[in-house]
């Protein structure tokens, strides 16, 4: 074996897109750890901490609160193959492209699926929310509350009110509100909602956070059809992850570390005080992006804390400002897509990497980037 050092040396990048935001140094640490094996009790300890403090950031007393191994789009692909049966009505509230990638994924799992469609960087009221879900009368519905291609933050309260008057389901979409805004799980009356590691929480990308209610755990026990993802079955999960510890798949170990610990500093901070810091920072970058001239896509009301979407300025080109920011200070950050291609540029300011001086530096790159 040979005792060389790594001969791997990946760049430092300042990663200031809709994530993979910036790991905390304390997390990269705990993913050096020796890892133990899959049914050893030291890792099922991890996984127990691991969701009582998940519940902390969902803002939920569920017991049913777990990880997914796989990214987002994994927490995403287990809501609706367990919750939404093939030949039952979903509705999906329409405004970004995640919106869009739950209609693929419910499309796929043979389910009726209705859309309320809005431009995207708009969000739809109590009202709209009321007469579209009284009109479908759907067995669950599913949207977006942070949604990453446009900035806009949709509350999940009037949808999840709305829904549980008609007995339809509550989907979220928390991935990346997760850690850096309230999510309100249990206020709001969210049925299902999933998470990913890589943005708020400042934890690398590779585990999806679950939570489920009593009810919705309900509806899942009396289910007659079985899922069709055997991977992402919550049942088969569950015997795993709790008493039983039957093995169902060899969990990634080391991302459970790392995301223990991520939790672990959020508790530290304290939530408040981390919603606090995410809002001031974000609050401060767009005071700083006004006094360069850039003007927000989204309305102040709506926008989200962790992922800022400027409108690109007249006469400018997103891709030069994106590669001038990433070849003269190793910045990342993202444009827009779909209707909002070349129109905004998606700046993240979540996690570690929300802070004051981050803020400062993204400000002194894009004044040189934009001149
Ligand atoms: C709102 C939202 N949902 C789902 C996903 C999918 O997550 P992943 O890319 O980790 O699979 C993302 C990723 O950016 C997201 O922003």
């Amino acid at each position: 074996m040979s005792n060389q050092a790594c001969s791997l040396q990946a760049p430092v990048r300042h990663l200031f897109g809709p994530g993979p935001s910036p790991v905390h140094p304390r997390v990269y640490e705990a993913m050096r750890q020796p890892i133990v094996g899959h049914l050893d009790p030291f890792f099922f300890q991890v996984n127990e901490e691991i969701r009582g403090l998940l519940n902390l950031c969902f803002g939920t007393s569920n017991d049913f609160t777990m990880v997914i191994s796989g990214t987002g789009s994994a927490g995403m692909e287990t809501a609706v193959v367990n919750f939404i049966e093939p030949g039952s009505k979903v509705c999906i509230f329409a405004n970004g492209y995640f919106s869009d990638r739950l209609t693929e994924m419910a499309t796929r799992q043979r389910a009726q699926v209705v859309r309320l469609e809005k431009p995207w960087g708009e969000v739809f009221t109590d009202a709209e929310a009321e007469q579209f879900i009284a009109r479908e009368k759907p067995a669950a519905v599913a949207f977006v509350q942070a949604e990453t291609s446009t900035g806009a933050y949709q509350p999940g309260h009037g949808i999840a009110c709305a829904a549980h008057a008609h007995g339809a389901l509550v989907i979220m979409d928390c991935v990346t509100s997760l850690g850096g805004m309230p999510v309100d799980v249990d206020a709001a009356g969210i049925d299902i909602a999933y998470s990913g590691t890589q943005k708020a929480l400042g934890c690398p990308p590779g585990l999806a956070p679950i939570t489920v209610s009593p009810l919705a755990l309900d509806w899942l026990r009396q289910r007659k059809t079985t899922p069709a993802s055997w991977y992402l079955d919550l049942k088969l999960l569950l015997d795993y992850y709790e008493s039983a510890h039957r093995y169902h798949h060899t969990a990634p170990i080391s991302m459970f570390y790392a995301l223990r610990e991520a939790l672990e500093i959020v508790k530290e901070e304290g939530l408040e005080a981390r919603f606090a810091r995410h809002k001031s920072n974000h609050e401060a970058f767009v005071a700083g992006l006004a006094s360069l001239g850039l003007q927000m896509h989204v309305a102040p009301e709506h926008r989200l804390w962790t992922l800022n979407t400027p409108r690109v300025p007249e006469g400018s080109i997103d891709l030069e400002i994106r590669k001038r920011l990433m070849a003269g200070y190793s910045i990342e950050i993202a444009g827009g897509f779909g209707p909002l291609a070349g129109k905004v540029l998606r700046i993240g300011t979540m996690g570690y990497g929300s802070s004051a001086e981050n803020v400062n530096l993204l400000l002194k790159a894009l004044k040189s980037a934009l001149a």
